[in-house]
């Protein structure tokens, strides 16, 4: 087969079965996956990417979609479904980039994770700064997930419908997140729904960082979870991020932490996860951070796959070239399972 034949538009998808030069089929994680489990990355672009001295990943870097290809089975947009990526002005989407992802899923098999339509982060200003009444406001909110989501009907997997609803100690956030406080709580139970009325198929998350362990956090979930099923509302899924970091210890709890909302019923997932480290001034992991890492990364993906419905396991980026890390955590990095050069880490 004509290896990079076909990537000669920016947006070509490489075939479904390519495998990079120099390594076999069976090599590869989706290869190697249980049947039914989905392991997945985050698609480079839009976010801390605009700022650094490279083109955008995904449409341009034809390496970086070959390996994208090969080894996953579920792909989630960093940036290009959040709400300042693809929809830019109240009146204007901008789906150009998303659709891409979507296409390119689609042609080498994969499922997308849609993320995100509820949250206090990476908004435009013109919903931040629009001085909307509550009415207005729940309006844009409904348009917006209606829009979105019913673009994509049957394309996605699974949607993080809420992102980070609460604080580090299992507050709702109030303050910072514009649709619980201009519109009370109650709106997320809505995002849900109207969720899933543009989509009946897709499974519907709650996402969040800091709670792959039981605690005050991840107890907020559970009661509110117990609250919004007892009321019929369409909630499908609960996942954790999962950004570690090897200056503290692996949370030993996750899978006890997955099981127990497998128990309410619920799928859950690894969604972002990296583990990020302290870098020498070398710049260089030393071999022992790297075995710390690849245990991390281990013990992460066995509390998935031994808690049923634990089907979907995203790491967040593949290679340390585009990681969000560096850019975000001052003096930390290597947190991917690739070099830049799309070498393989011990992890
Ligand atoms: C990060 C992206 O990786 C960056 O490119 C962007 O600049 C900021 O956001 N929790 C989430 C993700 O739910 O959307 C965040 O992604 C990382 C933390």
């Amino acid at each position: 087969m004509a290896l990079a034949a076909p990537v000669g538009t920016a947006l070509a998808a490489p075939p479904a079965d390519h495998v990079p030069p120099g390594q076999a089929k069976k090599d590869t994680l989706r290869w190697v996956a249980p049947n039914g489990f989905h392991i997945g990355t985050a698609v480079a672009g839009g976010g801390h990417h605009e700022s650094q001295p490279y083109p955008d990943p995904f449409t341009s870097d034809t390496q970086y979609r070959e390996v994208l290809a090969a080894e996953f089975s579920s792909v989630s947009p960093e940036n290009q479904m959040k709400w300042e990526y693809i929809h830019p002005e109240r009146d204007r989407y901008n789906f150009a980039t998303a659709d891409a992802i979507v296409e390119f899923a689609e042609a080498n098999r994969q499922v997308v994770r849609g993320h995100t339509l509820l949250w206090h982060s990476q908004n435009p200003a013109w919903l931040e700064q629009g001085d909307f009444t509550p009415d207005e406001l729940r309006t844009i909110l409904r348009e917006h997930i209606t829009t979105v989501v019913g673009r994509y009907a049957g394309r996605i997997q699974q949607w993080d419908v809420a992102n980070e609803i609460f604080d580090e100690s299992g507050e709702l956030r109030t303050t910072d997140n514009i649709w619980i406080r201009e519109l009370g709580p109650g709106i997320i139970a809505d995002a849900f729904r109207w969720a899933h009325q543009a989509d009946p198929n897709a499974e519907l998350f709650f996402n969040d960082y800091g709670v792959e362990g039981v605690n005050a956090k991840s107890d907020a979930y559970y009661a509110l979870v117990e609250q919004l099923l007892a009321d019929g509302v369409p909630v499908h899924g609960f996942s954790a991020q999962a950004h570690l970091s090897t200056r503290y210890g692996f949370p030993g709890d996750l899978e006890a932490n997955l099981r127990r909302f497998a128990d309410l019923g619920l799928e859950t997932a690894i969604t972002e996860l990296d583990v990020r480290m302290d870098l020498p001034a070398d710049g260089k992991p030393t071999a022992a951070q790297l075995e710390q890492q690849a245990d991390y990364y281990q013990q992460a993906l066995t509390a998935c796959l031994n808690v049923e419905g634990c089907d979907s396991f995203t790491i967040w980026g593949f290679t340390d070239k585009y990681s969000w890390v560096p850019v975000f955590f001052e003096g930390e990095g290597a947190a991917t399972v690739m070099w830049d050069d799309f070498t393989r880490k011990p992890v």
